[in-house]
């Protein structure tokens, strides 16, 4: 019988991210991929509308809310409950990427109907089989793409989370028939051990 220990599934590594996180009262250590991302691409500018999908527990929210300043507006959704952030600039929803018809209605409700950009950290409930875990990040990510052909501006990024583990073209296809360029990085916050990559998927035709 193995005698090695196992980590219990919601393990949190206490890295530098981590205690940088606790510090700067970010939320998750998602933050610093965001900005690290921002850092490379520069895709948020003050004033813009946002979509952030998948934002519990609200760090990305936290850094949008800050770069898209007063004038700008962000929408944050999640299948989860987004504990309020008490930002007048941000509204958040409860809601599954997959329902589509119930998140137009969220954006209705605020009047919204495109967004100048789409951010999205989803992760599936992993299983621990890649392929399995591959199959489901792909399928959210497509249940995103649609969202983005409906409420994503013409000339509109797109930032996706997505978990690679082998070839994903069912994936990569779709995106380069609906934007002018694919950008792939693993930002230095992401654990070594991780599969996600995030994929910037820049100007919608
Ligand atoms: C890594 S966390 C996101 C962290 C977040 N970006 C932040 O900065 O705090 C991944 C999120 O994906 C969400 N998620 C998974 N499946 C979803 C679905 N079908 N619809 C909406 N959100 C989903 C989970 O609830 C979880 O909050």
């Amino acid at each position: 019988m193995s005698t090695k220990k196992k980590r219990p599934k919601n393990y949190v590594v206490q890295d530098q991210y981590f205690f940088e996180a606790k510090r700067l009262w970010y939320r998750a250590r998602s933050a610093f991929k965001l900005l690290e991302i921002e850092e490379k691409h520069a895709i948020v500018r003050p004033g813009m509308k946002v979509l952030d999908l998948a934002s519990a527990p609200g760090s990305f929210l936290q850094v949008l809310s800050k770069k898209v300043g007063p004038e700008g507006f962000v929408v944050g959704v999640d299948i989860q409950k987004i504990e309020p952030l008490g930002y007048a600039n941000v509204k958040t929803f409860q809601e599954s990427v997959f329902e589509h018809e119930r998140i137009s209605e969220c954006f209705e409700s605020l009047g919204i109907s495109e967004f100048d950009l789409i951010t999205s950290d989803i992760a599936p409930s992993t299983t621990g089989m890649t392929g399995v875990d591959q199959y489901r990040s792909i399928e959210l990510n497509l249940a995103i793409l649609e969202i983005a052909d409906k409420f994503l501006k013409r000339g509109g990024n797109l930032v996706l989370k997505v978990f690679v583990w082998e070839d994903v073209d069912e994936l990569v296809s779709p995106i380069k028939t609906r934007f002018a360029k694919l950008q792939r990085m693993k930002p230095k916050a992401c654990r070594d051990r991780s599969f996600e990559e995030y994929f910037i998927c820049l100007g919608k035709k």
